[in-house]
């Protein structure tokens, strides 16, 4: 796989090669002056005072000064690496050009370059990654047509089907702006509040909440996306990634266990399988729809808190993926690379999905103001193809991006005068047909508790009897009004549910007292026992 480390990108496609030196490892300074004192800052004296002409001190220390660049609003913490996708050019039994020309799976052998990061989405840079938190899934792949970006998580369902409320449903699970620690009652607060998150809810406080690591988890796009075939028709499609390792997840007492530990064990299995040539590797599947309301449903297809029942609508298999290569650089891969949903390549569509059309506007938003206006200049997500554009200069321009032979004064479109070309299209649009009133409204069929429920009884009874004692522990301390109301609606997906969840709590806290208030976070311990304990420990700790 071609990593992003090649001469032109030590050299810049500007052309420009370095004089006819020896590249050695001399020390030299970004300027290519040789650093002959890297011990010593320059002074008047041996003890001082220092002067302001220091300048190999200045760029050394005010690079360092700059090294950090903001991380990532939510998915901050995260591992990446470099793989191959191989197509099958078929969609279970059928010719995929059925359903769509994207070029990627159309031959069966056809191989292209991806990279992936895997992450965790509420805590920072260096958070522990035994937390109950989804995981992030993030493929890009480098198609002959530009890229391709799979934005999904390890779980199928979100908590929520409409962008609007992504900003809050974040700052909920979010450290509290004052005391700085995640609180489980500011969690079910919103949640109380928020039925449409029941499925996501009972997935996370599950030992599904918690994989054990980043090559045991599954994949998904959870948004509802379109396939666009040669005649311009379109369906719908959901992606899944499947583990061919397998899939395991932890309870929330060997995550803890885990986390005494190691803090890195996700990043550290991915890093050194690949480095022992245990190559990771996922199916990806696609389930397929035709395009349409479906009223006959009983969810709405783009609705994201639902998953699509595999009796009517199986996984169908397009292709494997396996990660082959380590990063060289953490942070020129794994750090700066950006995902977006927006980016599709031809014969793979958006659906009206109002949640995927919200994060699509979000994704290269944030990585404008993140990485920099311009971040796809970057090897990491530049395309591994011929770009051309009329866009120029903006902070950290790097090069032009012409083609050979063009008049390089002509940075518009149309001239007469050899600029740029607009290609013609290969294949009719998908154009469907849309009219309505504009107005803000939620979707009608909302079913926000019955695939909560069936879910809630597909479980194992470990893992059942897992999501009882972590909801416990996380709303025990929680005012006793979001208790009930969070009560309420687990009695709504099912009455067992409810009823264990309620007596739970009342064993808990057998006297009745009204709860503090004061929350604790979803990662905490599982025992009131190891709770009380570990405070003491941790109050006797003080001085
Ligand atoms: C990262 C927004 C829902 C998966 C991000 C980032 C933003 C964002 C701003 C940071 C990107 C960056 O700095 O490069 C949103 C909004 C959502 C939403 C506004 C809802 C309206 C979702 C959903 C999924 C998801 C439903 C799962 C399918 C991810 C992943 C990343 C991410 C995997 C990390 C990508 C990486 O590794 O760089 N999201 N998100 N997000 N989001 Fe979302």
């Amino acid at each position: 796989t071609p990593g992003p480390d090649s001469k032109a990108a030590e050299f810049g496609a500007t052309g420009l090669q370095p004089q006819d030196q020896p590249i050695d490892q001399t020390l030299t300074t970004r300027q290519g002056h040789p650093l002959t004192n890297n011990q010593n800052i320059r002074t008047v004296g041996n003890r001082g005072p220092a002067t302001l002409e220091n300048y190999a001190f200045l760029e050394k220390i005010s690079h360092f000064d700059r090294e950090r660049i903001p991380e990532r609003v939510v998915h901050a913490r995260g591992a990446g690496a470099h793989g191959v996708f191989e197509a099958y050019g078929t969609v279970g039994d059928e010719p995929i050009t059925k359903y769509t020309r994207a070029k990627l799976f159309q031959q069966k052998g056809k191989q292209t370059p991806v990279f992936v990061r895997f992450s965790s989405v509420i805590h920072g840079g260096h958070s522990p990654e035994t937390l109950r938190d989804p995981r992030g899934f993030a493929v890009k792949f480098y198609t002959e047509d530009g890229n391709w970006d799979l934005v999904g998580n390890n779980l199928k369902v979100f908590f929520i089907r409409d962008a609007m409320k992504f900003p809050d449903l974040v700052h909920a699970f979010k450290p509290d702006p004052i005391t700085n620690r995640q609180d489980g009652q500011r969690i079910f607060d919103f949640i109380s509040n928020t039925p449409d998150a029941m499925h996501m809810i009972t997935f996370l406080f599950s030992p599904w909440g918690i994989p054990a690591n980043y090559r045991l988890m599954q994949g998904s796009g959870v948004n509802t996306y379109k396939w666009v075939n040669q005649a311009g028709e379109g369906v719908l499609v959901k992606y899944h990634w499947e583990p061919v390792q397998g899939i395991k997840n932890l309870t929330q007492e060997e995550a803890e266990q885990i986390q005494a530990k190691n803090f890195n064990h996700a990043t550290q299995d991915l890093f050194d399988a690949i480095e022992s040539g245990n190559f990771p590797k996922w199916e990806l599947c696609v389930q397929i729809m035709s395009d349409g309301e479906h009223p006959e449903l009983d969810f709405d297809p783009l609705d994201d808190t639902k998953i699509w029942p595999t009796d009517q609508f199986p996984f169908l298999p397009v292709g494997m993926m396996t990660l082959n290569k380590n990063p060289e650089n953490y942070f020129h891969e794994v750090e700066q690379v950006a995902f977006g949903t927006g980016v599709l390549v031809d014969g793979l569509e958006f659906s009206d999905d109002k949640m995927l059309q919200g994060r699509t506007f979000s994704y290269s938003d944030t990585q404008r103001y993140r990485v920099g206006t311009n971040y796809l200049q970057l090897p990491i997500n530049a395309p591994r193809k011929h770009v051309a554009t009329n866009q120029r200069d903006g902070q950290m321009a790097y090069h032009v991006d012409t083609a050979p032979g063009q008049n390089k004064h002509v940075n518009y479109e149309p001239s007469s005068l050899n600029g740029l070309k607009q290609p013609a299209a290969t294949a009719p649009d998908h154009m469907p047909q849309v009219s309505g009133r504009l107005i803000r409204q939620p979707i009608d069929r909302t079913n926000n508790f019955k695939q909560a429920g069936e879910r809630y009884r597909l479980f194992e009874d470990w893992e059942r009897d897992d999501l009882i004692n972590n909801l416990v522990n996380t709303l025990q301390p929680v005012e006793k009004h979001i208790q009930d109301k969070m009560i309420e609606l687990f009695t709504q997906c099912d009455e067992d549910y409810g009823r264990r969840v309620r007596e739970g709590l009342q064993n808990a806290n057998p006297n009745g007292q009204e709860a503090l208030g004061q929350g604790r976070p979803i990662g905490a311990a599982h025992t009131n026992e190891a709770v009380k304990e570990a405070e003491e420990i941790a109050h006797s700790a003080q001085p």
